[in-house]
């Protein structure tokens, strides 16, 4: 499988087969061909605010909006200004005078099989249940909670409940360590952190409460910890409780009703903070906003998912990621649709969980990470052959680039080529999705992320930020759903988004092509962030967290190819001379160890290299490229410009030496 991982460049140059929505998707679609797609996404980009206030006219607003647009402030955008809406009653109270109010909202299952349906008119009384619970612990309009649970409804609830009352969430994936915990709670201030006693991954029960402990023991700002149980009618898992700080949710749910009307938020008031990785060691807390990111979501799930009435919608992704929050919760609610949500691995009991999720509950889109897709070709066509796939319609790629091998097998054996793919390019930072198919419209390529999104004005640039065939992916129109900052450091923003064309469009640190047709390739990232497994890595924040250990002196990580992560990290370790003749074995079990703790599991690089040098240029930098080209079995690029150019021969011995030892 070593050729799969082709590199958009390779893909593009390749004369790449196209394929066209199946007559019967079209039949039902809401958009049914190429030059519907074209006449409206070219309104859309001449007058991008018509169409955004159009989207936005079909959500309910307490008082409308003065300027769709107030762009006076550049790069520092408002949208629908002066407009008051909540994201929680558009999601749930819009529906409830409608036929949607008996209809599911979260259909559920748990790891071991326990089943929960809400619809609606549920999910509007444990929303408004819950948001009684945080006020009750005096939580207001404007602060922060942290919230770290597995994928169970009462996550998607949380979130719910926060945006009813104006209470910003942040929450932080379930795979992060106590430490990195503690990083994003004392950065945001949050006053309180959600968490539940645990939950199941591959058969086992994962405490979560002892780790949150763990995280906000140094905490100040932390008033309370409020602890769901995962199983609802039982005793619950032993978890510690501070008194005075914890709180029982189901204790406290005893004292409050059912009643909590959404507060008026302001078009511009936070909604969520969302930590994310980039290319310094401090990951950064993107900020959205409530009108903006609410439209952006809505019209996206609504166009790319071809999302109707009659649709159970499965997102894949953890709530604890941006795909989560858009396409598990906010997007699919806003629609009034039906979200399917499982908590547990595709892998366990058996590589055929997933199909047999989507035939029980007749599943009809599919939303997922090529990633996982990878796995699921890697385990074998014999398990989706298991089960019957024929209630899906549409499927779905996003996080991160997928491979032509990758798109035509799950084309073949999951959409039996009757489901058009939706390959979604978007980020935190953009809020919802921007470069995608409109499925029924659009012809699809594999591998390529295809057209802009309606009022989306993406293009392909040259450093001088000239149109360019071959270079940057840049947005050159604000829209709604972008973030609105970097929480507390607003000089980091306007560098990191908004410097490279001189403040002029949106730099979204991703590599692309543009081929004959227009269509977007994107080739990856151009920063020092990686994408492993889909997940965001900074590569500055696994070497901050080596050059903790005493016995190093220096280190660089890079991403490399992988066949089915995608990509991995390998870390280029320099010891100090002190640490000469220490076991490595050890001190590699140690790095990974710190990384584990101050990270997580999931940011554990795929091999630490320990190398007597790095290949630096006569002014000090590290030429990662070279690095790369080692990592990847490359002929190396251009070495005359080190200051030693032996020490790459050297470097790349020791890499080969340490794949020989772990492959015996
Ligand atoms: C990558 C996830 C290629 C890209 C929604 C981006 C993709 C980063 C795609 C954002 C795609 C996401 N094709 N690359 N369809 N989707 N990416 O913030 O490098 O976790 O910058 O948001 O994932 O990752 P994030």
């Amino acid at each position: 499988m070593q050729t799969t991982l082709l590199s958009a460049t390779d893909t593009v140059t390749q004369a790449s087969k196209t394929f066209s929505p199946s007559e019967n998707f079209i039949l039902r679609a809401r958009l049914k061909n190429l030059s519907q797609y074209q006449a409206l996404y070219h309104q859309s980009i001449e007058n991008p605010e018509a169409f955004w206030a159009a989207e936005a006219n079909e959500l309910h607003w307490f008082k409308p909006w003065k300027h769709t647009l107030d762009d006076s402030k550049k790069p520092f955008f408002s949208w629908f200004t002066e407009g008051k809406t909540n994201l929680s009653y558009n999601c749930l109270d819009r529906h409830l005078n409608t036929q949607t109010r008996n209809k599911a909202a979260i259909i559920f299952e748990g790891e071991p099989g326990d089943e929960r349906v809400l619809t609606y008119h549920d999910l509007h009384r444990e929303v408004c249940r819950f948001a009684n619970v945080l006020l009750g612990l005096g939580l207001e309009k404007g602060d922060t909670v942290a919230i770290y649970m597995p994928m169970v409804p009462e996550l998607a609830i949380a979130l719910l409940a926060c945006a009813r009352i104006g209470v910003i969430h942040s929450v932080i994936f379930g795979g992060f360590s106590s430490e990195a915990i503690r990083d994003r709670v004392l950065d945001a201030r949050s006053k309180c952190v959600i968490t539940m006693d645990g939950g199941y991954r591959r058969g086992k029960f994962l405490p979560l409460k002892e780790i949150v402990d763990a995280g906000v023991a140094p905490c100040p700002c932390v008033k309370h910890v409020l602890v769901l149980k995962r199983h609802r009618d039982t005793v619950g898992r032993d978890c510690p409780m501070t008194p005075g700080r914890d709180v029982w949710y189901h204790e406290a749910t005893a004292r409050v009703t059912t009643h909590r009307p959404a507060v008026e938020m302001d078009a511009e008031d936070m909604l969520f903070l969302l930590y994310t990785s980039g290319s310094t060691g401090k990951p950064k807390g993107i900020m959205h906003t409530t009108g903006g990111y609410m439209t952006h979501a809505y019209a996206t799930t609504k166009y790319t998912f071809d999302m109707q009435a009659e649709d159970v919608f499965w997102c894949t992704a953890d709530i604890g990621w941006v795909t989560g929050h858009s396409y598990v919760v906010y997007g699919p609610l806003l629609n009034g649709a039906t979200v399917f949500m499982y908590e547990g691995a595709p892998d366990w009991p058996n590589h055929g969980r997933y199909w047999q999720l989507i035939e029980k509950y007749g599943v009809t889109i599919f939303y997922t990470a090529p990633t996982a897709i990878r796995a699921f070709m890697k385990w074998g066509d014999e398990w989706p052959a298991q089960s019957n796939l024929t209630s899906l319609r549409l499927l779905g790629s996003v996080g991160e680039p997928i491979n032509p091998e990758a798109w035509l097998w799950y084309n073949k054996n999951i959409g039996f080529e009757r489901c058009p793919i939706v390959d979604t390019w978007w980020q935190t930072e953009t809020g919802g999705i921007m470069i995608t198919p409109v499925p029924g419209c659009i012809p699809t390529k594999p591998g390529s992320a295809t057209l802009p999104f309606f009022g989306i004005d993406a293009a392909v640039l040259d450093e001088e930020g000239n149109p360019s065939d071959h270079g940057l992916l840049a947005i050159r129109k604000p829209w709604p759903g972008m973030l609105r900052g970097i929480y507390g450091d607003t000089e980091r923003y306007v560098r990191t988004y908004w410097s490279k064309w001189g403040g002029k469009y949106y730099f979204a640190g991703d590599g692309a092509i543009r081929d004959q047709d227009g269509y977007f390739w994107i080739t990856g990232r151009v920063d020092d962030v990686v994408n492993v497994s889909g997940h965001r890595i900074g590569t500055a924040e696994l070497e901050a967290v080596f050059i903790e250990n005493h016995a190093v002196a220096e280190s660089a990580v890079i991403g490399a190819s992988h066949e089915l992560k995608g990509q991995t990290l390998i870390a280029f370790v320099i010891l100090k001379s002190i640490s000469a003749g220490i076991d490595e074995n050890w001190l590699r079990n140690d790095l990974n160890r710190m990384i584990e703790t101050k990270i997580g599991k999931f940011a554990r690089p795929e091999a630490i290299v320990f190398v007597p040098d790095l290949p630096k240029t006569r002014s000090g930098k590290i030429m990662r490229r070279l690095l790369r080209d080692i990592a990847e079995h490359r002929e190396l690029g251009n070495v005359t410009t080190l200051a030693d150019p032996a020490v790459v021969e050297a470097i790349r011995e020791r890499f080969a030496r340490l794949k020989t030892s772990t492959s015996a």
